[in-house]
Parts: C-alpha cells; sequence; structure tokens
C-alpha cells in the first residue's frame, strides 16, 4: 500500500520516526512546519538551533510527479556517492524515501531565491550574483560531462516540452484555460515564434548533465563575506528535469531570468512611480558579466558557445514562460504578451540581440 501523503501535522513525527529531528526540540516546541506552494507537497521544517529539514514529496494529483521526484533523489544520491565537486551546489541530501516518493535535504533557511536577491531593493543590481551563476552553470556542465552519457540515471534527454507547443495533443487542448489557448493562437500563428521552437529542436545537442530547470526559483542565494570582499554562496535546488541534455539549454533559461526580471521591471515601474526599473545597461552589464563567469569557468580548451544560438534558445524560453503564465488564467496576461513581443524581437534579429540587448560578446 502506498504511504499516506505527508501534510503539515504529520511531517514532524515522520522526520522524528526517521531520526532527522530530535524528540526533544519536539517537545520543547523548536519544530516550525512551513507549507510551500509548489507542484510537490513541500515542506520548510526548521529546528530553532538553526538546522532544518527542507521535505518535498510527490503529489499524487500531478501527474508525473513520483517518477520526477525519484529522479531527483536518484540524482542527490549519485552526487553523494561520487563525492561529485556538485556537492559544494546543492543542498545535502539527508533521506530518499522511495516507497514514499519522498525527499529530505538539508533547510537552507538563510539563502532567498535569486527572484527575490535581484528584487531586495538595494542601490544597484547584484550583477556580481549573476557573474557567480554562470560560473556555476559551467562547474556544473564540465563536472558532469567527464562522467559521459550513459551515466545519468534518466538517459539522454530529449528536447525541452515547449518545442512541442505549436502542435499540442487533443487531450492538452481538452483542458486548456483561455489564457493558455490565447497563446497557443498567438505562436501557431506566428512564424517567428514556431520558428524559434523549431530550432531549439532541430539544435539541440546534449553534451553533458544539465539540471533541466534553471530559474529564479530553484536558485537560492546568500551573500557571504570574505576578506571583507562580497562572496555568494548559491546553489541549484529543483533537480527533478536533470537529465543528460544540451548545456546551451540551462545557460539560456538562466539568461531568460535575467531578460524576464528586466521586463516585468519596466512593467512594474510604468505603473507604480516609487519602482525603479533595472537599466538597459544593469541588463547587459549582469549579461556580460554572467557570460563571462561562465566561459572561464570552462578553463582553457573551451570553445566558446554560439551566441546567437543561445539567444534562440532564450527566445524559446520565453515563449514556454508566456504559455505558463497564462496556462491556468481566464484571460490572457499582460505578462505573456509582454514575453511573445520580447521573445519574437530576439528570433528577428539573434546576433544583434546576444551582442546589444545581452552584452554577450
Ligand atoms: N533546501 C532548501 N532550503 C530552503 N528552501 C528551499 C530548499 N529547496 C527548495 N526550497 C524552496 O522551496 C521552493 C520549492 O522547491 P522546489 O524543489 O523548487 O520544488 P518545486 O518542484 O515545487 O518547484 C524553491 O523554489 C525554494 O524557494
Ligand atoms: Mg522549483
Amino acid at each position: 500500500m502506498t504511504p499516506r501523503p505527508l501534510d503539515v501535522d504529520t511531517v514532524a513525527p515522520y522526520l522524528l520516526s526517521r531520526g532527522l529531528i530530535d524528540e526533544e526540540d519536539v517537545f520543547a516546541g523548536n519544530v516550525c512546519v512551513e507549507s510551500v506552494a509548489g507542484r510537490n507537497r513541500s515542506f520548510k521544517v526548521s529546528v530553532s538551533n538553526g538546522r532544518g529539514v527542507f521535505v518535498k514529496q510527490a503529489d499524487p494529483a500531478t501527474a508525473g510527479s513520483s517518477g520526477t521526484v525519484g529522479a531527483e533523489g536518484a540524482f542527490y544520491r549519485r552526487v553523494r556517492e561520487e563525492r561529485s565537486e556538485l556537492l559544494s551546489s546543492i543542498p545535502a541530501l539527508l533521506l530518499h524515501d522511495e516507497r514514499a516518493s519522498l525527499l529530505a535535504v538539508e533547510l537552507l533557511p538563510d539563502h532567498t531565491t535569486l527572484a527575490a536577491h535581484c528584487r531586495s531593493g538595494e542601490p544597484g543590481f547584484p550583477v556580481r550574483t549573476w557573474q557567480e551563476l554562470g560560473a556555476l552553470l559551467g562547474h556544473l556542465h564540465r563536472t558532469e560531462a567527464t562522467r559521459g552519457r550513459g551515466t545519468v540515471a534518466s538517459g539522454p534527454g530529449t528536447p525541452p516540452w515547449v518545442t512541442r507547443l505549436h502542435r499540442p495533443a487533443p487531450s492538452m487542448l481538452s483542458t486548456l484555460s483561455q489564457g493558455g489557448l490565447a497563446v497557443l493562437g498567438i505562436v501557431q500563428a506566428s512564424p517567428v515564434l514556431v520558428g524559434g521552437l523549431r530550432l531549439l529542436a532541430d539544435e539541440w545537442h546534449p553534451d553533458t548533465g544539465v539540471h533541466g530547470d534553471v530559474r529564479g526559483s530553484n536558485v537560492l542565494v546568500r551573500e557571504t563575506s570574505c576578506d571583507e570582499e562580497p562572496a555568494w554562496d548559491i546553489r541549484l535546488v529543483d533537480w527533478e528535469s536533470q537529465q543528460f541534455g544540451d548545456s546551451l539549454w540551462d545557460v539560456a533559461c538562466a539568461l531568460e531570468t535575467l531578460v524576464r526580471y528586466w521586463a516585468l521591471s519596466l512593467q512594474v515601474a510604468a505603473h507604480d512611480p516609487r519602482r525603479t526599473a533595472i537599466s538597459s545597461s544593469e541588463l547587459r552589464a549582469a549579461g556580460a558579466a554572467f557570460w563571462e563567469g561562465h566561459i572561464r569557468s570552462q578553463g582553457s580548451g573551451y570553445s566558446t558557445p554560439d551566441a546567437t544560438r543561445l539567444a534562440a534558445y532564450c527566445a524559446a524560453r520565453l515563449t514556454q514562460s508566456a504559455f505558463q503564465a497564462a496556462a491556468d488564467r481566464d484571460e490572457l496576461p499582460r505578462t505573456a504578451v509582454l514575453y511573445l513581443q520580447i521573445s519574437e524581437n530576439i528570433l528577428a534579429a539573434p546576433g544583434e540581440a546576444a551582442a546589444e540587448l545581452l552584452a554577450l560578446t
């Protein structure tokens, strides 16, 4: 029989039974459980001495989630068994309970998401964080490349699902919201947007183990200081989409996150004069720093990826974001239109977008 899914009341007793929290802490009222919204059932369990556990359990109501949480658990286990250099870039694995489709990792209580870090309101955009993120992705791809194609548990990956967005299955159409249908209609009517999705499918070139879902909520950042020099501890979480894939997709997903933050900041500032938009020079500085950090981390002998292909992948990822922003909405959201417009602009001249918008030179 499949164990019952955990809830806020049963997480602590479960962790106690697995020895991951102490009885004294539970009885002293030192344990605090917070539910985290997402496609899985996730909980932040903090213990007052600063330790804590992040629990993620597949939601029986979400199709495919037990498979993806299982793949994430297998990834954490493999990295731990190999004593991989990646261990310092991810939370430590505490438990993978396959029967319960459940994963428990070290809670990172002092980290914030990249999204929150970039909105933190401090003067200036955190350009150096983007440089570190570029380097971290390079480090991931280089470390995983030494393992070879056959060793990633999930095997060689296929191009991202968005490459099939313009040819939806009837089952998807029957459940899609009005907002989702509206985005689909715009994409199908645009040869440029469809061309971007086709390019991603045609150019997809698996070359190493990739994260597969790089986005602001899956990058956790904590500022640290080393000899008064600012430094950052960056961890990648949510390895459910990990596969042997195209490293340029991870890089493009990070850059797309940057482009979206910039676009959203323009939209917010246009409606609220108290908010400041990310300037195009800050966007360029962050893009250039990210790219420089990424290339430098690969060491000598690395052949720099084609920035034009990268910009086109970034545009395809924007189309995906537009669809995701609309997928559960009754009307077409403004942000979805904004993302589609930027995607189309990039695809109209990807080489120029790489050089002028993102400063990838
Ligand atoms: N180890 C952790 N410590 C603290 N917060 C975390 C940790 N892992 C994930 N989170 C937070 O929980 C959110 C959801 O976790 P994630 O693994 O991304 O699940 P989902 O598949 O639901 O997106 C993340 O966006 C992040 O903000
Ligand atoms: Mg996530």
